[in-house]
This record gives structure tokens, sequence and C-alpha cells, in this order.
């Protein structure tokens, strides 16, 4: 947003008439890690544009070559790279680890955003951006942890579940929690309705989420998100 001029000066002698950045909007920087087709990323994408989350997308990255989210990074002209993961299945090798924190130092980023990364981050990753990774999961934490939560959800029978942003710590799906919305589970919900819905809650909360540690409105002490916390709806 600007509201105002600053006169640069420019090689030659002559000055150039420019904005005045009153609001730095554009400045809290977000790198965006994913495996799979990329409708969080683009939610959040589409948020940073409309200017409900005041920041920017500076990065995208896969460990899938050819992942839809990095079709839809460059569809929406955004930086996007795959990064070989290394020999494993379920996490970095130690080279492919320094080269995620590199490219993500490189392109200088205030949050680490996991938008259905399908690798466990510990150590140097954590320790190199520290508070600063943040992850989606498609339960209401603790409960349901792991793979495919809506199908243990439903398995188990629970009349209500959602999905949960919290920071990435040292374990699985237990960080600190940010904000959850939750989800309720219908008669005849199959597998892929249930899905469908809490995919839906997602590109609701983690907009909100995103936009609320933009601001700055989040804090954490003893372990727990204090004084703050983001409650999207369902609204169908
Ligand atoms: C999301 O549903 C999230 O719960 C999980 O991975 C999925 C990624 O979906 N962590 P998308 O790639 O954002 O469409």
């Amino acid at each position: 947003m600007s509201n105002g001029f600053l006169l640069v000066y420019l090689a030659g002698g002559a000055y150039q008439k420019r904005p005045l950045q009153t609001t730095n909007t554009a400045s809290y920087r977000i790198g965006v890690l994913g495996s799979g087709k990329g409708s969080n990323f683009v939610a959040l994408a589409e948020a940073c544009r409309a200017g409900t989350i005041p920041g920017q997308i500076v990065f995208v990255g896969s460990d899938v070559a050819g992942a839809g989210i990095l079709a839809r990074a460059a569809e929406m002209g955004l930086p996007n790279t795959h990064l070989a993961p290394g020999p494993y299945r379920t996490k970095l090798d130690e080279a492919a680890e320094a080269s995620y924190i590199a490219a993500l130092q490189v392109a200088r980023v205030d949050l680490v955003v996991l938008a259905g990364f399908m690798r466990i981050l510990k150590g140097a990753f954590l320790r190199a951006f520290p508070q600063r990774v943040i992850n989606i999961h498609p339960s209401l934490l603790p409960s349901f942890p792991g793979l495919e939560a809506w199908r243990q959800a439903l398995d188990r029978g629970v009349k209500v579940t959602g999905c949960t942003v919290h920071f990435v710590d040292e374990g699985i799906d237990s960080g600190p929690i940010i904000g959850q919305e939750a989800v309720s589970v219908r008669d005849g919900d199959t597998v892929a309705t249930l899905h469908e819905r809490i995919q839906n809650a997602e590109r609701r909360l983690y907009p909100a989420v995103v936009a609320a540690l933009a601001q700055g409105r989040v804090r954490v002490e003893g372990g727990r998100v204090q004084g703050f916390s983001v409650q999207t709806q369902e609204t169908t």
C-alpha cells in the first residue's frame, strides 16, 4: 500500500518519483514445500495476492519432480524448484536436507509452510528455522496423527474431526497447535466425501493462520500457543 511519493536520485542526475511504501505488506517471505497436488499452496498464493495474507510466496519446493504443486506455482508465476530428496522414502538424507535449507535461506524466508510435504523434517532443518516451520494435518490433533487421518477418524466412528495447523517439532504431528477447524462426520460419509470436506476446511484454515503469523499475532510460551488461536468454521 502506498500513500505518498519518494524522489529517487538516478544516475545521470535525474530524479524519479516513486511510490512511498508506508505499509510494507509484502515483506513477510513465505516458502512452501509440498509433494502433491498443491491445493493448499494455491489457497495461500491466492490469499497473498488478495492481500488477506500480508506476505508473499518467494519459494515453492517439492521432492517430487512433476508434482502438481510445482505446476500450480509455475502457472502463478512463482519460483518453483524440484529438490532431489536422496535415497530414503520418508525423510531427507543429509545432503538433501542441506540443499533444502540452503534454498530456503537464499530465498530469505520468514516462514516455511509444509503443504502436503510427505517427508519428516528434523534436527538440522528445524534448527535452521526455529519456530518457523508449520504444517497442516487433516484431523483435530492430537487425535489421529500419521497417515490418512480422515480414514482413521471414519474407522473410529468419531462424530467430529477436522484439520489442525501446528508448529513442527521433532515429533510426528506433535508441535504446538496454532489453529483448528472442526468438520462434522455425517451419516453416509465415505472416505472420499469426508476427506473432501476436510480439504475444504484446510483451504480456509491455512491462509487464516499464515495471515496471523505474518501479522505477528502468534506467540508460543511453554510449548503452547498463548493468547491467540485461529478457528475457522465449516459453512456447508
Ligand atoms: C493436505 O490435505 C494435508 O492435510 C496433508 O497433505 C495434503 C496436501 O494436499 N498434509 P495439497 O497438495 O495441498 O492439495
